[in-house]
């Protein structure tokens, strides 16, 4: 089984990122800058969040972290959004999500501009993905889209199932994955919490992107011989001989799933370090925007 390891692929991107800033930095005096908004304290948003700014540090880009408690109030959180649209000197920025439930996940989302939306969340950018015109792509998607371009694995004609339906990774991955380009081009099912028989469309899939937040759901039994298995899923599943008590695992069975399958990404250190290239990629976009 071949291990599609995005943390180093990761590193490599990152590296070709750092060139074209050190570029543009030396023909325009200027650095992308990306700005986060954390809401709580959540642990594995905190950690997300944290890499992210890391990663901003890591290829030259400026970062910005805003943080707020659980407390804040919808009016607080719109203000924060306002002047981060409003700041010329921001690129672009991110709400990370889930946000605590007294907030309106949809209206900030609405209230963020487009051109600085480097998360690819909003409705302009959804429907321009949808429409195959230029937008800023979602980074999880998008980063499985270039971890399948870097690996060299074919997805056109292929079958693909997608397992999660959420905004932010299973519904638009059938979009990248079934329009008409390369990486693409492939015949997509989109299964969830209400398909029947699930094992019989999983069984007939050449790639499966599990994104659906169940541990070790995906099994041996569910998956063809030589398949390929893309694990968006970080669960964590209490373990108390883990120094911390926990110990993180995907949404597939990796263990299981090693014999049988061609390729596969681990969990942590596949597809989390891409969704982060992702971001990169589109904050340096916006950078470069008129
Ligand atoms: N929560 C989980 N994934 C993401 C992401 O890609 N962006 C944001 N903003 N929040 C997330």
């Amino acid at each position: 089984m071949q291990v599609l390891d995005g943390k180093a692929l990761a590193k490599t991107i990152k590296e070709e990122l750092k060139a074209d800033v050190d570029a543009i930095r030396r023909a325009a005096g200027k650095i992308p800058h990306l700005a986060a908004v954390l809401i709580g304290d959540d642990p594995a948003s905190q950690v997300y969040v944290r890499n992210k700014v890391r990663s901003c540090e890591e290829v030259g880009f400026r970062s910005s972290l805003i943080r707020r408690p659980d407390s804040v109030s919808q009016e607080e959180l719109l203000a924060i959004v306002n002047q981060l649209n409003d700041d010329p000197d921001v690129d672009g920025f991110i709400v990370q999500l889930p946000l605590p439930d007294h907030l309106d996940e949809d209206a900030i989302n609405l209230a963020i501009d487009p051109r600085k939306d480097v998360d690819g969340f909003t409705p302009v950018n959804i429907g321009r993905m949808t429409l195959g015109l230029e937008s800023y792509l979602p980074a999880t998607p998008n980063g499985i889209m270039v971890m399948l371009e870097r690996y060299g694995i074919e997805t056109s004609g292929k079958e693909v199932v997608v397992l999660g339906r959420s905004n932010i990774v299973g519904t638009p991955m059938t979009v990248l994955l079934s329009r008409k380009s390369s990486p693409g081009n492939a015949t997509v099912t989109l299964c969830h919490s209400r398909t029947k028989n699930l094992k019989e469309h999983t069984l007939r899939a050449d790639i499966i992107v599990a994104a659906i937040g169940i541990p070790e759901m995906v099994t041996a039994d569910m998956v063809k011989d030589g398949a390929v298995i893309i694990d968006v899923g970080i669960n964590r599943v209490d373990d108390s001989s883990r120094p911390r008590g926990y110990r993180l695992a995907g949404d597939a069975d990796y263990a299981g799933l090693q014999n049988k399958v061609s390729a596969m990404t681990p969990v942590p250190g596949g597809v989390g370090p891409m969704t982060v290239v992702s971001l990169l990629m589109n904050t340096l976009k916006a950078s470069q925007r008129k």
